[in-house]
């Protein structure tokens, strides 16, 4: 057994990032920021409200800082050099893994050199966990970048309760096969007791891969490998509804949703967008329809304006580079042929934003337009429905994000017919009131019911092993 930690704990959650940001600020000082992403903004809350640990990365390169207790939870930074950083993260996990899992919306790269990598990186992540967790404790790994801990920690932790939790879709066979690597992975995950996936198919697809792979015989939604039963089923994550919908119906925050719709010069509809900058997220798509409707009359602007906020994301992966470029200059352009002195058509921010500020651009909008190519789930189409206590405002929602399955009443579209999604803005823009309450009900008593504590604890449940309040 590995040096034990300073503490240990009966919950550990195991993510390639801490739920905050090591961030230096201009005169050398150094802080802790919220850490960007679904999987921060779904895990963090739960987790708060119990004392576990947290294992990750800090999100800057080179030596760890020591482990600390931050707000209820133990924190333990894990260390990852700038060479490692380049390898395992910005390559394996985010240039191989992310590409191939999200239905190749771009080509992913395979290099041998990125794969020791994330083998290297698992293995230290497996054994922090390790020296990190109580006997018999729970330890819960989560999504892509270290879906080999599993198998390596239960290796040197028999004694644990092993959950794992997929936070991005899981490909079809047929594109999980182009993995290089795709055994030692699928064996992995099988270290788990419970592999959770976003959708049912995610579990189908990882179940028919073990027969495939391994000549395993998976039955129902279980496997038995190496002496013991594997499942593997779909939890789908959700947001703490209840926090988020008192947060929006603070008088703060619906004051700054009125003062918004004055500093965007009081247009008649708004549209949001709200996404990290990610080639997934289908900006450009959502920018091409709402220019095509600028240029065919349905629309105009300052009348009608699109707010759109790209959080920075992954900013040194060429695609990411690429895709910053041509939606700066897509919004530009549209600009320039649409926008009036002191009226752009788009108004584009590139930066994070606070929760607060978020929260009143979700009950500023008029129609909220989620429209990826391929997602996990999406939070923020939750958040936006959790946003409308007042039941004012229209979802746009692409059908390939996982969200869809659950929002039924949303205005459902399909990302790359472009015509499908000017109509869908087009009629989210011109529902009455009373039809937009009718959806907004319905969508709202679903975030209320399968909430975040909902999604842990039937998690939890199925693992066998009970949170700690
Ligand atoms: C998604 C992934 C998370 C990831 C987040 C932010 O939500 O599922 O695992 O942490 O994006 O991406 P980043 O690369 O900045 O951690």
């Amino acid at each position: 057994m590995p040096a034990e930690s300073s503490t240990r704990s009966s919950v550990v959650i195991v993510a390639n990032r801490l739920p905050v940001d090591q961030v230096t600020d201009p005169d050398g000082s150094t802080r802790w920021q919220r850490s960007p992403g679904g999987l921060v903004s779904a895990l963090e809350p739960f987790m708060r409200q119990r004392s576990g640990a947290w294992l990750g990365w800090s999100g800057a390169a080179g030596d760890a800082p020591a482990e600390f207790d931050n707000e209820g939870l133990h924190l333990v930074p894990i260390t990852l050099s700038t060479e490692e950083l380049d390898r395992y993260y910005e390559g394996f996990c985010n240039a191989s893994l992310w590409p191939l899992y999200h239905d190749v919306v771009q080509p992913p790269a395979f290099h041998r050199s990125w794969w020791d990598a994330y083998v290297t990186i698992n293995a230290r992540f497996a054994e922090a966990a390790s020296a990190a967790a109580a006997p018999e404790a729970t330890v819960w790994v989560h999504d892509y970048q270290l879906q080999l801990v599993p198998a390596m920690l239960r290796k040197s932790r028999p004694d644990l309760r092993i959950g794992f939790f997929l936070h991005i879709p899981f490909p079809p066979m047929e594109l999980f096969m182009q993995l290089p690597w795709r055994r030692q992975i699928v064996e992995g995950l099988l270290g788990a007791d419970l592999i959770g996936f976003q959708r049912p198919m995610g579990a189908h697809n990882f179940l028919q891969l073990t027969r495939h792979l391994l000549k395993l015989r998976p039955s129902g939604s279980s496997v038995d490998y190496d002496g013991r039963a594997v499942r593997a089923a779909s939890f789908p994550i959700s947001i703490d509804t209840a926090a988020f919908d008192r947060l929006a119906s603070s008088p703060e925050v619906v004051e700054r949703a009125s003062a918004i719709r004055n500093e965007l010069g009081s247009p008649e509809k708004i549209i949001l967008g709200v996404d990290r900058l990610d080639y997934t997220k289908g900006i450009g798509v959502r920018l091409r329809a709402f220019e095509e409707l600028l240029q065919d009359g349905s629309i105009t602007a300052p009348e009608t304006v699109l707010v759109q906020v790209a959080t920075p994301s992954r900013e040194r992966i060429e695609h990411y580079v690429t895709m910053r470029e041509e939606i700066e200059r897509t919004v530009g352009h549209i600009n320039g042929d649409y926008g009036g002195i002191g009226g752009p058509a788009v108004h584009y921010l590139h930066q994070s934003m606070p929760k607060e500020e978020l929260a009143a651009l979700y009950r500023a909008a008029d129609v909220m337009a989620v429209t990826p190519y391929r997602d996990g789930m999406n939070l923020v189409a939750k958040e936006y429905v959790a946003a409308r206590g007042d039941l004012g405002g229209a979802l746009v929602l692409s059908e390939f994000a996982g969200a869809a399955a659950e929002l039924r009443h949303a205005f459902l579209v399909n990302p790359h017919d472009i015509t499908g999604v000017k109509a869908a803005l087009r009629d989210a823009l011109a529902i009455s009131p009373a039809a937009a309450a009718r959806r907004m009900r319905a969508m709202r008593r679903t975030v209320r019911k399968y909430d975040l504590d909902h999604w842990a604890e039937s998690f939890f449940a199925a693992l066998g092993s009970e949170p700690t309040s």
